[in-house]
């Protein structure tokens, strides 16, 4: 798979994609992620990619022009699946959509920027618009960090316990249960037995179990959609 990310601020992304399993991903041709500035594009003298927003409000909105620019040079080397633009007021982001999306071949990642970006480019040149929480960031380039690494985590052979990404919290609809390791006594502060029992049956039932009960708990809603999809 191959992510392409256009972004003002580089050093908000080079960070995050650059340790890690990502950064393993990456070094075994996993995936492959390539961070554009878009200021390359610009063709101002001062390689500006913003202008005051016609009719007077605050703060400056992207231009069209160097991210359409940025955009060609990339489709013309190969095509893409889709062109993501990170945004407050998009779609929210969840695993379901991560699985999707790295079953992809090519993907763009546009970051958002200062007031946001003039409409047109969303209306033409974006399939899709993501929105990673309901607050908002200084910039898209820390939700373009999450979607991507989202995505590199559930790409095969990212992960060499292939079952560590599917059992994931949320991967079922379901929070991940507690997890423990040693010492089994500390400050007398016990381990459920039966996780040392080694009765793998009993084990997968009660962690089953504690998966459902800390999803009613915190987050009702996720029970609802595993019921309307056994629907
Ligand atoms: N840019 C600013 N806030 C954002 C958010 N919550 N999700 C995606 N992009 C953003």
């Amino acid at each position: 798979m191959r992510i392409d990310i256009l972004r003002v601020l580089p050093e908000l992304l080079e960070g995050p994609l650059g340790h890690s399993i990502v950064k393993r991903a990456r070094e075994k041709g996993t995936v492959e992620i390539f961070i554009h500035n878009l200021r390359d594009f610009s063709t101002d003298k001062h390689r500006r990619v913003d202008d005051y927003p016609f009719g007077g409000e605050a703060g400056m909105v992207m231009c069209i022009e160097p991210i359409e620019r940025a955009l060609d040079h990339l489709q013309s080397k190969r095509s893409y699946d889709e062109v993501i633009f990170t945004t407050p007021d998009g779609l929210t982001y969840n695993q379901q959509e991560a699985n999707r999306l790295s079953t992809l071949e090519n993907i763009i990642i546009l970051c958002g920027h200062y007031k946001g970006v003039d409409q047109r480019v969303r209306d033409h040149l974006v399939t899709r618009e993501i929105s990673i929480g309901d607050y908002v960031l200084s910039g898209g380039e820390l939700a373009a960090a999450v979607i991507a690494d989202s995505i590199v985590r559930v790409l095969p052979g990212s992960i060499s316990d292939e079952t560590s990404a599917l059992s994931d919290s949320f991967q079922d609809n379901l929070l991940s249960p507690p997890v423990y390791t040693r010492p089994a006594e500390y400050k007398g502060w016990g381990v459920p037995p039966v996780l040392l029992s080694g009765h793998k049956a009993r084990i997968e039932e009660w962690r089953h179990e504690q998966a459902l009960e800390k999803t009613r708990m915190r987050r009702p809603d996720l029970l609802d959609r595993l019921e309307e999809s056994e629907d």
